[in-house]
């Protein structure tokens, strides 16, 4: 068996590589690789002055700064002194500077309703909102839980919360009663926000149903404002519940944004991480602002004539930080779309991007593995020629899913930028630059200037190249979280405890020859079989390559020989589960990756399981691999999403 080194093997081979084309490179903010590496190298040099300088030219600030960074480890404050505030950042700067006109958002609801909001009105809203919260009694400091459906009135609330210094906690409205509650207990809630109810796939979701339960058990949660989304009858509790409506009927429009400390909390945001109990991860206002203004505009080359379009939900980090701040600081025109990619049919995003010309449009990897299975006659249906620029994020991408996205989305046209970050790290720290970087399919390529990856082993020590390690990140960054909320010891345990000075952010990576990083998996996932280290993703990258495998999830089961053997789970594009089929696939991953990989048991599943924001849950897999969770006859087809929607919440 091998030693616990923290160092993995790499069996995977992709040597296809695609230049920028010279048409958008020319164009672009940052046009060649010499470029890049001139910013890249003058940040690395001195960080902390480099970020001094864009927090300078970036944001607005009622009061400048005096330090850029007073790093005491583990815990960073930027732009120390300063004040400033996210939600004038993204909004009254533009009004001020004539600019209100500009169309902030094009909203789409799942029934096909449909409205837009220019800068200056989503102003006024929020100025409106923000005196409905502290007519409610709402405070600096005090957190406010919104749990709604992806409409306007969801940004709205948030950057209302900005405005004013109240801290915004954003749940999924798809998470449960229960997870709800442990949230808004841990944070220590004092509002909820909600909708009567809420569009997905065709159905009406019962929001307010759930609050309900949920606040009967939030014991510190006093009021409760409710969206009129979907006009359902509801019940409304005298005295704690308010309508939204009727509360904006009454506001008055003048609500300045108040001047915030640098490092006042902006929000928190729950993630459950790979163990345990949901972490409430904490962001603050000054340097998140400029991280996620920043990278949006370096990394989906944003010009004024772009219509964008990132497809998550603003229960994710991504919603925060590329629905809402980082665009909207940029005064990007954003496209929300509020419900399902396949509803009424498998077209409706091709659909979307077609009716509002979306010349960026950002997923996840799941997705474009859904689009894939449903076939492309569904892309091919619809007008995608103003697409310049595709993006990815939430898991690493295989090469075959890249490739798929590259021909049927971007028509061979658009660069991919396959971005890489965490809930943590507030916005993206790798990513092609989409005018300078030639991409490499299943690459996040290179780390964007002011950030410092390192990969380690478990000494601490950095890696060769092509050794898989632990991604660590060597300096601190404005974007970093800045704790996990009243729990400073978790926050040290998990993210500094193992590689000192360094954050962990728990991947595992390696560089190729040319300072590529490839993500390889969370470390908590790596199968070791026969004494080698082996990453969830290669394996599964070398299915989804079979022409007949949409999804695949690699996992270890314990072996007496082999200490693990490889097992897999595999769902099918034009193809039926058979004997036939479980060889050839067999034979495959040893064609690709060698037999080191060769999977010892392949199963057919209809869906894999996966996360509420569609990451697969290799862990419960890899349960019931062992046998541990048992699901009947294993060796048939099975859709293992039921049971991971039977099992956690927290996921
Ligand atoms: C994974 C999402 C490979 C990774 C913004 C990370 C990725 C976790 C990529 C964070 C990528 C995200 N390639 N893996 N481009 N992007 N991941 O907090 O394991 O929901 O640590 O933030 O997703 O997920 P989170």
């Amino acid at each position: 068996m091998a030693q616990p080194t923290g160092q993995l093997d790499t069996v995977m081979h992709e040597n296809r590589i695609f230049p920028p084309p010279a048409e958008f490179s020319r164009r672009a903010r940052i046009k060649s690789m010499d470029e890049y590496q001139r910013l890249w190298d003058e940040a690395a040099a001195d960080p902390a002055a480099f970020w001094a300088t864009m927090a300078r030219e970036e944001l607005h600030w009622f009061q400048p700064f005096s330090t850029a960074l007073a790093w005491n480890e583990p815990f960073a404050k930027w732009f120390v002194g300063g004040t400033t505030n996210a939600s004038y950042n993204c909004l009254d700067k533009h009004v001020a500077e004539g600019r209100g006109d500009r169309i902030a958002f094009l909203w789409e609801g799942e029934p096909g309703d449909a409205r837009t909001l220019t800068y200056a009105e989503l102003l006024k809203q929020v100025c409106k909102f923000a005196n409905v919260l502290k007519s409610l009694g709402v405070e600096r400091g005090d957190v406010v839980s919104i749990y709604m459906p992806l409409t306007p009135e969801l940004a709205i609330a948030m950057l209302a919360c900005a405005r004013i210094g109240a801290v915004h906690s954003v749940i999924f409205a798809g998470f449960s009663a229960e997870a709800i509650a442990d949230r808004n207990n841990d944070a220590k809630a004092k509002i909820q926000i909600t909708a009567d109810a809420g569009y997905r796939r065709g159905q009406v979701l019962p929001l307010k149903n759930t609050v309900d339960e949920a606040l009967a058990k939030s014991l510190t949660v006093e009021k409760c404002i409710v969206l009129d989304r979907v006009n359902e009858a509801i019940h409304m509790e005298r005295g704690r519940d308010f309508w939204w409506h009727e509360l904006m009927a009454q506001a008055s429009e003048d609500c300045p944004a108040e001047p915030l400390d640098s490092e006042n909390t902006l929000f928190i945001l729950y993630t459950s991480g790979s163990t345990g109990k949901p972490k409430g991860i904490r962001h603050t206002t000054a340097g998140y602002n400029l991280f996620v203004k920043k990278t949006f505009e370096w990394v989906f080359d944003y010009r004024d004539e772009d219509v964008f379009w990132c497809t998550a939900d603003c229960g994710w980090v991504t919603g925060h930080s590329y629905v809402v701040y980082g665009p909207l600081s940029a005064g990007a025109t954003v496209v929300l779309y509020e419900g399902a990619p396949n509803y009424p049919h498998e077209g409706r995003f091709w659909e979307i991007v077609e009716k509002y010309k979306v010349t960026i449009f950002y997923t996840a990897p799941t997705a474009i593995r859904a689009f894939m299975k449903w076939g492309d006659e569904h892309a091919e249906k619809h007008d995608l020629s103003s697409l310049r620029l595709l993006g990815t994020v939430g898991e690493g991408i295989n090469p075959e899913a890249w490739m798929w996205y590259h021909r049927v989305i971007g028509r061979e046209r658009c660069p991919i930028v396959d971005t890489w970050w965490q809930t943590e790290t507030g916005g993206i720290m790798m990513s092609p630059l989409p005018g300078a970087t030639p991409t490499k399919p299943g690459s996040c390529t290179k780390p964007l200037p002011g950030v410092i990856p390192q990969i380690v082993d478990s000494q601490g020590g950095e890696v060769d190249v092509h050794h898989g390690g632990w991604l660590t990140i060597a300096h601190p960054w404005p974007g970093m979280l800045r704790g996990i909320w009243g729990d400073d010891e978790r926050y040290k345990e998990t993210y500094w405890s193992k590689v000192p000075g360094k954050y962990l952010a728990g991947d595992n990576a390696r560089r190729d020859e040319d300072g590529y990083y490839w993500i390889m998996g969370r470390i908590d996932d790596v199968l070791n079989v026969s004494g080698h280290r082996l990453s969830t993703i290669e394996i599964e990258s070398a299915l989804v390559s079979h022409p007949h495998v949409a999804e695949a999830a690699a996992v270890g089961r314990p072996d007496e020989l082999k200490g693990e053997a490889v097992a897999v789970f595999v769902t099918l594009r034009g193809a039926r589960p058979s004997e036939a089929l479980r060889s050839e696939l067999v034979k495959h991953v040893r064609n690709q990756i060698g037999a080191l990989a060769q999977p010892d048991d392949v199963r057919f599943t209809n869906a894999l399981p996966k996360t509420r924001s569609g990451k697969i849950m290799r862990r419960l897999l890899k349960d019931i691999a062992s046998g541990k969770e048992t699901v009947g006859d294993t060796t048939t087809l099975e859709d293992y999403s039921v049971l991971a929607r039977l099992r956690s919440e927290d996921e």
